[in-house]
């Protein structure tokens, strides 16, 4: 739990509420919440599904792992500390776009259920999707695009997922999608369709 150091502080409710907003849009909004091991296509499946949406016509924006950490997160390191406070920070922006009713998708490893599950409780109910991106330690370091594994392996890179620190998988992930297998497309349209049978597509 983050310390609250403001204090003489007061929550404003604000004049369009998310539910105008969603009626504007013609969707409702939601987080899309990929998570899993280091290439396990997260990042690849959430630009897929981004892609698909906006063909749709929907309003989304990608929150994607690397690219945060060179802004938003910049001053954080891998240590659990560094990681709950990152995936803090991505969970505050990412319920901010779902209150504009928009999609959000973020793309982070988001390795320990804890800081996952404190993003869940900051979201109204219904609006955190956590899509667990299923593919074994032995596929991801087979793929290893950027050759983080190898460099883990040889002891180059300390606290790396899935090598020296750990991955703690979802317990009561909404979708979990098998990345061993399966393509990225099909992965991309199993999410759509959830989206769709879960009515979030609609106002
Ligand atoms: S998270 O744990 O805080 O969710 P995040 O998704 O932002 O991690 O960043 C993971 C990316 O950072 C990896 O895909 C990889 O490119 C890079 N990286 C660098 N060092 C590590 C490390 N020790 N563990 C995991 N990923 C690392």
């Amino acid at each position: 739990m983050t310390e609250q150091k403001a204090t003489n502080i007061k929550w404003h409710a604000h004049a369009v509420t998310q539910e105008e907003r969603c009626k504007l849009n013609g969707h409702k909004g939601a987080v899309l919440w990929f998570t899993g091991l280091s290439a396990c296509g997260k990042s690849t499946i959430a630009n897929a599904v981004d892609r698909k949406l906006y063909q749709l016509g929907k309003h989304t924006f990608l929150l994607d792992g690397d690219n945060v950490r060179m802004g938003l997160s910049k001053n954080l390191g891998f240590s659990p500390e560094d990681r709950a406070e990152n995936i803090r920070r991505i969970g505050e922006v990412a319920k901010l776009f779902a209150s504009a009713g928009n999609f959000a998708l973020t793309a982070f490893i988001s390795p320990y259920r804890a800081d996952r599950d404190s993003v869940r409780e900051i979201l109204p109910a219904g609006e955190f999707i956590e899509i667990y991106v299923n593919a074994s330690l032995e596929t991801c370091e087979k793929r290893d695009p950027k050759g983080l594994y190898k460099k883990a392996r040889a002891g180059e890179i300390q606290n790396f997922t899935g090598i020296s620190d750990p991955y703690e998988e979802p317990s009561k992930p909404e979708l979990v999608l098998d990345s061993n297998t399966k393509s990225i497309e099909e992965l991309a349209d199993e999410v759509v369709a959830y989206l769709e049978q879960r009515g979030l597509l609609s106002a």
